[in-house]
């Protein structure tokens, strides 16, 4: 592998294999996303505990200081709503040139595996490979399910992590869920986990991080249950401590508590 692209993962995937990418693109399709209105309020408290942050260009340049120290994962997929025709017609939004410019330590894009774009956001995805390969740029694949939330199971995920790889993304973001070995064993690139919509507790939370981690995943690319809960700065830092110190979910709740419980009395 060449240097740049050595130094771009590694700038991204931390000393101890693991990595904690907070994602704040959801306004690309989803527009002005519960308590993601103004991002650089959202962005603010959190990024300390960041290792990387996963946005499109338009936030990039109008929310986060351009003297943020934590590398970019720019979002550069896109060109559908929630409003419109079907979420899986997306184009290639933002170009290599571009994310140079940006100086983005990697892009993503979305993969619709078995919806009716499948080959266009697939060759989307090669596309940029070839692009990002010849500026030593990694590209993240996300397996996205669109409104079809049910896909979120081992067979469908292990199918689109494994073909994202071999078209050549350097690191693949899915979803856990139930036999998560399934979809780490059959993926050869780093594999990070998605929450999806807002869940009942926190304790659901850690115990998937914490399950996906034990088998294979190197760790997260959060964003709802982290800055949709009512102490996001809490459940960073909970969340962090199983990426990053082997934290059980107990003791992830523990950290919650605590954090939430100072937080409360200031
Ligand atoms: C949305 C995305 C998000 O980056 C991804 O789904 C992670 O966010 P969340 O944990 O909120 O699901 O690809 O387009």
């Amino acid at each position: 592998m060449e240097w740049g692209m050595v130094n771009r993962l590694a700038q991204l995937i931390q000393p101890d294999g693991h990595a904690l990418f907070l994602p704040i693109d959801h306004g690309y399709f989803q527009g002005p996303t519960r308590k993601l209105e103004e991002p650089g309020k959202t962005i603010a408290p959190l990024l300390p505990y960041a290792d990387a942050l996963f946005v499109t260009r338009g936030v990039l340049r109008s929310s986060v200081p351009p003297d943020n120290s934590k590398p970019v994962i720019l979002r550069v997929s896109g060109g559908t709503s929630v409003v419109g025709g079907d979420l899986a017609n997306e184009g290639i939004t933002t170009s290599m040139e571009e994310a140079i410019r940006l100086n983005a330590s990697a892009v993503g894009t979305s993969v619709f595996v078995g919806s009716d774009y499948e080959k266009e956001s697939l060759l989307n995805l090669a596309k940029l490979v070839d692009d990002g390969e010849r500026y030593g740029i990694p590209v993240m694949a996300v397996t996205a399910v669109g409104k079809e939330l049910e896909k979120r199971e081992a067979r469908y995920l292990a199918l689109a992590c494994r073909i994202a790889a071999e078209l050549g993304a350097r690191v693949v973001k899915t979803y856990w869920c139930e036999d998560f070995e399934r979809v780490t064993g059959g993926c050869p690139v780093p594999v990070v986990m998605a929450g999806g919509p807002q869940v009942d507790t926190e304790l659901e939370v850690f115990e998937f991080i914490h399950d996906g981690i034990q088998k294979g995943s190197i760790g997260v690319n959060l964003g709802r249950n982290i800055w949709q809960s009512d102490f996001p700065v809490a459940m960073i830092k909970a969340i962090r401590a199983i990426v990053h110190q082997n934290a059980t979910p107990k003791e992830a709740q523990k950290i919650y508590d605590s954090e939430k419980g100072s937080k409360a009395k200031k």
